[in-house]
């Protein structure tokens, strides 16, 4: 890595949003905040579910203009128009979705990335130029790779690297590392801090974890419902008070203990249970596991190794090959009408794609499980008022931050999305068996704890519960049994007292 010389390239430019307000209709998204993003600093911007910090960083990138207030890049105050104009101006952003064509190679992705891409191109001079950029590169890919074939952490890391060979100075990171496993974050947040330090990069990244801000990040801005909450150096603010300035107010969130079921009858049951991916290769092979009343039982592993297929089969997206499933002793086929009968709710990823209607309303989305029953319709007929109470009641018991229940659920934040769903998933009264695929994801700490004491008190209440996360801290805090998929099997089971985190780390990793 070339470090400082007389010829080094000058310091990334100053970045200043000042007195920046943004207002959707009557939501006043962002209320005069100020940010200061010094050249070469690391800063982080934190802040609840809904507090505006996407909408902060969309404005500073041009694809919101603001209701007022300016954004000055290298000191002067500039009209940014659209995300091409912060590009001229050297910012780049990363987004928490892959936004790479996957069919593509990375070559060709970096090339496409390009504002200016020319309708021929000369592809022996740009794998020259991209050969060069590679080399120096914090973390290089191998260019002829299809993005198909890249891991997720790989993903991440090309959706980086297309910012850096846009000649990006200032790298904006919506919640970056939600799609990574811890190790995988350390390092790529690692390279991008030696950037910073070898003065080539600024970075602004959004993230509601902790470890991360204190681990990487000099400085930070804290935003709470739309507000400047707080600002400073990492170095004088411990985690307390940026969760205080985060909150608001001191908030203890009651922790539910387990309790137990005498014989328990078992809820689900999978038997030799087997599926391919869309590609029609295997995805999973003969999965065998039961799940009792009252028992949460959690599957870990690094993305990408069956989960997301085997939890597709379970709520009727994916078809099975082998084996089967049986509920309550029945066989089971994921049918919405089966579902309804023996009461089973699932909570996939992603859930604005696999779970919402994006541009139906949230009270529609909360409804879309029960409209089709009385009290919410009776022959056919569809009871609007009650519909919207009773979204009115979940939006209340989920603290969902939303202009009115008659707002489109795509117009929500990340974590409010989330909750919507999980409102929708989590709140019958009768249900038996849920499914939920990391359920706390883009979730902010306050509300993290609250769906997890939701998660339990379902589990008290004798809810069968397979708890399909990234997160082994969540699994460890709220399983009675962890299994670990790898590769698309089941290659590790233990009752959660017995758990050996070493040897759960070499299965999850593939030994
Ligand atoms: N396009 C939009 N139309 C209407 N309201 C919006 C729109 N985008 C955001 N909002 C509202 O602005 C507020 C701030 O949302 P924003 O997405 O900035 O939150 P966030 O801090 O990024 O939250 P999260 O951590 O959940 O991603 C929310 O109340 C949201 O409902
Ligand atoms: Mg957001």
């Amino acid at each position: 890595m070339s470090s400082d010389s007389p010829m080094a390239k000058p310091l990334p430019p100053d970045l200043e949003a000042i007195d920046l307000s943004k207002r959707f209709g009557s939501v006043v998204a962002l209320d005069r905040v100020s940010l200061h993003l010094k050249p070469a600093s690391f800063h982080a911007l934190l802040g609840e579910n809904g507090a505006g910090k996407s909408t902060l960083v969309k404005c500073v990138m041009g694809f919101y203009q603001p209701t007022s207030g300016k954004v000055c890049v290298g000191k002067k105050a500039r009209a940014i128009a659209n995300p091409a104009a912060a590009h001229k101006l050297g910012i780049g952003m990363v987004y928490q979705h892959f936004t790479s064509v996957s069919a593509m190679t990375v070559a060709e992705n970096l090339v496409l990335s390009r504002f200016d891409s020319p309708l021929l191109i000369d592809w022996r001079k740009e794998t020259e130029q991209l050969e060069a950029f590679m080399a120096a590169a914090p973390f290089p890919l191998p260019l002829d790779r299809s993005v198909s074939e890249l891991a997720a952490g790989e993903k991440q890391k090309l959706e980086i690297l297309k910012q850096l060979y846009l000649q990006s100075r200032i790298l904006i990171l919506d919640e970056p590392t939600s799609v990574l496993t811890p190790d995988e974050a350390d390092e790529v947040l690692g390279l991008l801090r030696e950037e910073v330090i070898n003065r080539k990069l600024s970075v602004l990244m959004i993230s509601h974890k902790f470890r991360e801000v204190t681990a990487f990040a000099d400085r930070v801005t804290i935003l709470r419902k739309g507000k400047l909450a707080g600002h400073g150096s990492l170095k004088d603010l411990s985690v307390a008070d940026m969760g205080a300035m985060m909150l608001g107010e001191v908030r203890t969130v009651q922790s539910i203990r387990k309790t137990k079921l005498e014989n328990p009858a078992t809820v689900l049951e999978l038997r030799g249970l087997g599926a391919n991916k869309d590609n029609g290769l295997p995805a999973i092979e003969d999965i065998n596991l039961t799940i009792a009343r009252g028992e949460i039982v959690g599957i870990a592993g690094v993305s990408g190794n069956g989960q997301k297929e085997l939890v597709e089969v379970l709520s009727g997206q994916r078809s099975l090959v082998t084996g089967r499933v049986c509920v309550n002793g029945k066989p089971y086929r994921s049918t919405r009408k089966a579902m309804t009968e023996h009461q089973v709710y699932v909570l996939p990823e992603e859930p604005l794609y696999n779970a919402c209607v994006p541009h139906m309303s949230v009270a529609e989305n909360l409804a879309l499980r029960t409209f089709d029953r009385p009290p919410q319709s009776k022959r056919g007929f569809l009871f609007l008022n009650v519909i919207r109470r009773m979204a009115q009641t979940l939006i209340e018991a989920f603290a969902i931050r939303t202009p009115s229940t008659q707002t489109p659920v795509r117009n929500l934040s990340g974590g409010n999305i989330q909750r919507t769903v999980l409102a929708r998933e989590l709140s019958s009264e009768t249900i038996q068996l849920s499914i939920a695929s990391n359920p706390c994801f883009g979730l902010d700490f306050a509300a993290a704890a609250y769906i997890r004491g939701q998660i339990l008190a379902a589990r008290n209440r004798g809810v069968a519960i397979l708890l399909v996360s990234e997160d082994l801290d969540e699994l460890l805090a709220l399983c009675d049994r962890l299994l670990v998929m790898s590769e698309g099997k089941l290659v590790y089971e233990s009752a959660i007292g017995d758990a050996d985190l070493a040897t759960i780390g070499r299965r999850m990793a593939g030994h």
